[in-house]
């Protein structure tokens, strides 16, 4: 199944703690950006990229997007504060597609067979989002103190990429806009809609880069996958 990606790119990386967008750190010495922008420019059912940016950034990352040639970007929108705002600011630009991937920036570990799964589910159900069973026992917590032991079995830990109809997200987030309501994924807006939302099983290894000790994960990820 065709699709095109949304790439939210234009967080600051506070919990990085790097002083810069955390997606211009290199891992292998290939920014953060650039592993997963090539994830999908080697992925032939993805006709097109769509990347928020800070408008500062604009300018470098369309430099790093030449050095290493990713030509599948389309636009560069602007993003916005939340990064609900930079997913929607996609959106408005984007022409009608059938159906649309939302993936961070910063999970640069996605894999073509996820990918696949995903735009799929989304082709024949409307909504399909990556996630991995917890592992850990789970417990609710309020004051410092157990409140209750949460059923692990029902629990799963939501990722990127999430898939769409191109309709049903477009319609979520202009709902979302106009009632001024900020999920923290792109699944919640459409579950508001009253919509379901399915899952499709990813890998432990499609983490997010997000504090200090992802960077070793990730390295330690690129090195099994090299050897
Ligand atoms: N993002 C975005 N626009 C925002 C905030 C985040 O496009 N206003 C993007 C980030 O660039 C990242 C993805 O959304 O690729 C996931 O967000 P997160 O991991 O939280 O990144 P940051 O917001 O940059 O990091 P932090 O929350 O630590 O500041
Ligand atoms: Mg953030």
């Amino acid at each position: 199944m065709q699709y095109e990606v949304v790439l939210p790119a234009a967080g600051s990386g506070k919990r990085m703690g790097a002083g810069q967008n955390k997606l211009f750190l290199l891992l292998n010495e290939k920014p953060i950006l650039i592993h997963t922008l090539e994830v999908f420019q080697h992925d032939e059912k993805c006709t097109g990229i769509w990347l928020a940016v800070k408008p500062e950034e604009r300018e470098y990352i369309q430099g790093l997007l030449d050095r290493y040639r990713i030509t599948k970007v389309k636009g560069l929108p602007t993003g916005g504060q939340e990064r609900q705002h930079s997913v929607h600011s996609c959106i408005k630009e984007m022409k009608q597609v059938e159906i649309v991937l939302v993936h961070d920036a910063a999970r640069p570990f996605i894999t073509k067979p996820i990918i696949a799964r995903l735009a799929e589910a989304a082709h024949e159900k409307g909504a399909a989002i990556a996630g991995v069973k917890a592992k850990d026992t789970m417990k609710k917590v309020s004051e410092g103190v157990i409140v209750e032991t949460v059923d692990r079995e029902s629990l799963w830990m939501i990722q990127t990429p999430q898939a769409f109809r191109f309709d049903l997200l477009q319609q979520a987030e202009d709902v979302a806009e106009k009632i001024g309501f900020l999920g923290t994924d792109e699944a919640m807006l459409v579950e508001r809609l009253g919509h379901q939302v399915h899952i499709v099983e990813s890998t432990y290894e499609n983490v997010k880069m997000t504090t200090k000790e992802d960077l070793i994960f990730g390295e330690a990820i690129l090195s099994k996958r090299c050897q």
